[in-house]
């Protein structure tokens, strides 16, 4: 695990028509989905692109980068706001089932997710969507370098014109797309790029 996140890069360069075979794709997608999230709330959604054609919509929707065609998969990660409503119960219904917890203490977990995560198109519930997603996109980048794939993350596109193409709604919010695929052979890496001291980011106690 230490070995993928030191190895993961974003890259570039992807091997050209190899395609990544679905029992991979859906084994990383699932390893992905073991992601923490808050109150296990999950709220991602995933449009997987491979078809040729759409890959090339996608490319003009993200300013054009070669990587979003060239790729064999890109994955649009999608943050939903409403995984708080979709989810709570089925949440709550495991938790009770599992012996987390007892049927009367789910009024009062209902009610502090509810004010946690305030209503569902304010800025609050949308960083709860954007974050959980975000780890669950992590994961998948470091998952990805344990099944023998290289990732790259991108959130240069334009929003409206993926949710326009793709038919996504409009209350959902896209973080980033991730470009799946294996590394073209014969390519040899630039030096991995700089990294901030800890001193300058990392205080102890307070900020
Ligand atoms: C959320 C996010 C969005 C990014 N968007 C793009 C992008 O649109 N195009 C691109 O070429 N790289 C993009 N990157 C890649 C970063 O430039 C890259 O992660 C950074 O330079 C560090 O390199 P490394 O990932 O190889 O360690 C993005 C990375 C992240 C995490």
């Amino acid at each position: 695990m230490i070995q993928a996140i030191k190895e993961r890069r974003s890259i570039n360069f992807f091997e050209a028509g190899r395609e990544i075979p679905d029992d991979k794709l859906m084994e990383l997608l699932k390893i992905a989905n073991l992601s923490p999230s808050s109150f296990n709330l999950q709220p991602w959604r995933v449009i997987v692109v491979r078809d040729p054609e759409r890959k090339k919509v996608l490319r003009q929707c993200a300013f054009n980068q070669p990587k979003v065609e060239e790729a064999s998969t890109v994955l649009i990660m999608i943050a939903d706001p409403g995984g708080v409503e979709e989810n709570l119960e089925r949440v709550l219904d495991s938790w009770q089932k599992l012996g987390y917890i007892k049927s009367d203490i789910r009024k009062t977990y209902t009610e502090m997710a509810k004010n946690l995560y305030e209503s569902e198109d304010s800025l609050k519930r949308k960083i709860f969507a954007v974050k959980n997603t975000a780890l669950f996109a992590m994961n998948l980048m470091i998952a990805a370098k344990g099944l023998g794939l290289e990732t790259h993350p991108m959130d240069g596109f334009d929003e409206e014109c993926i949710k326009k193409e793709f038919h996504i709604p409009d209350d959902k919010i896209i973080p980033m797309l991730v470009a799946v695929d294996y590394l073209r052979s014969g390519i040899t890496l630039l030096p991995r790029a700089f990294r901030r001291e800890l001193s300058e980011f990392v205080r102890f106690e307070k900020f």
